[in-house]
């Protein structure tokens, strides 16, 4: 009952009164249940729980509108509403909010065990490989790498290195000749073009290595390809004589193969030396005891044929334009695929060219 004086709107008082009150409670309870996610419960808690026109927060405004008398009452009962209808509220915020963070745990989720689309590492060609090594070698002994064209001109490929048109040692490096007919052009049966191309483009003294493809017209077996790899080795300058030959190919026969190993050079023949011999190596493998047991790296031989050198043919250093009353060098050279079969125990030549990674990868990947 209101105090002497005091005027209370009907309507204020009764929004605090039990039914109102419970009324507001059920009202507020059925929203915050039926809310399906955070958005809609965010609206409940405007309209029922906190917003300015929520019938419970209005009804607290009126509390002072009440006679005193009344007052403690009405805010009890209010305060257990309000507390009933903040409990459902914190509960259901809880439970929409862990729903939610399962949810976009789903739905975000990266799958870190997925395979990532990495692509396999090749391997090296294992004649990349062989090629760097022995070039490294000759490098650091003062060598220069030079190259050439694998289409070359007739006159570096035979008659600059001594083998004119009619020269029998042309037949051993019969290739594929370059349309149109007549122009001299062929694929490179040798790497000694280089050593012509290098001492036209260069002072003297030369000391060069030319590592590069090359091709004969040879039916692919077992140990023949068409297509092989050489490595060509020239030095031109004063007073070079057979004895730095021997020397730096013992050098080289070392890094190939492993110290401790005898070399020779045996008698032999090429029309841009003179003389010409064949490199032989002791063979790594039995080191030449053959007569103890067989050897299938030498065939029992011993020895293992590496390459052909010779000093420089005074007509090679002429067609080059040096003068070989001043000037005298050695030059050799070297098929890297027999090289490397020999080295490893490769016994089809086709796997070199067949590209199939699975030959290299045993050979180690090197960057
Ligand atoms: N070019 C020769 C060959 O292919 C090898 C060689 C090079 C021989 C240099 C002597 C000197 O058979």
């Amino acid at each position: 009952m209101p105090a002497p004086g005091e005027t209370v709107d009907p309507s204020r008082v009764h929004s605090l009164d039990p039914d109102q009150l419970a009324a507001a409670v059920t009202a507020a309870l059925a929203s915050i249940t039926t809310a399906t996610d955070l958005d809609a419960l965010a609206a409940v808690r405007t309209a029922h729980v906190q917003g300015d026109n929520a019938p419970l927060v209005l009804a607290r405004r009126e509390l002072g509108a009440l006679p005193r008398e009344d007052r403690a009452d009405a805010g009890r009962r209010h305060n257990a509403a309000r507390a009933q209808v903040q409990a459902a509220y914190d509960t259901r915020l809880a439970q929409l909010t862990a729903e939610r963070d399962t949810r976009v745990l789903r739905e975000e989720r990266v799958d870190v065990t997925l395979p990532p689309a990495r692509r396999r590492r090749g391997a090296r060609h294992p004649l990349s490989s062989l090629s760097d090594r022995l070039v490294d070698v000759f490098v650091a002994m003062g060598y220069e790498v030079a190259e050439g064209p694998e289409v070359e001109h007739d006159w570096f490929n035979f008659e600059a290195l001594n083998m004119a048109p009619d020269h029998p040692a042309r037949s051993m490096h019969d290739t594929l000749y370059v349309e149109p007919a007549g122009s001299g052009r062929l694929l490179r049966t040798h790497t000694s073009p280089v050593q012509i191309r290098s001492l036209l483009a260069r002072d003297l003294p030369v000391y060069v290595v030319a590592p590069g493809r090359t091709y004969r017209n040879d039916a692919i077996d077992a140990t023949h390809s068409p297509v092989f790899g050489q490595l060509e080795g020239l030095a031109v300058d004063e007073g070079i004589t057979m004895a730095d030959l021997r020397g730096t190919l013992a050098t080289f026969a070392e890094a190939l193969f492993g110290t401790g190993l005898s070399t020779r050079l045996r008698p032999s023949y090429f029309p841009f030396t003179e003389p010409s011999a064949e490199l032989d190596v002791q063979c790594f493998s039995c080191h030449g005891e053959t007569a103890r047991q067989p050897c299938r790296v030498c065939s029992d031989e011993g020895w293992i044929e590496i390459l052909g050198c010779g000093m420089v043919d005074p007509n090679v250093l002429r067609a080059a334009g040096v003068d070989p009353t001043r000037y005298s060098g050695f030059a050799f050279g070297m098929g890297l695929e027999r090289a490397a079969m020999i080295r490893y125990g490769v016994r089809e030549i086709r796997d070199f060219v067949d590209g199939d990674v699975r030959f290299g990868l045993p050979f180690g990947i090197e960057d």
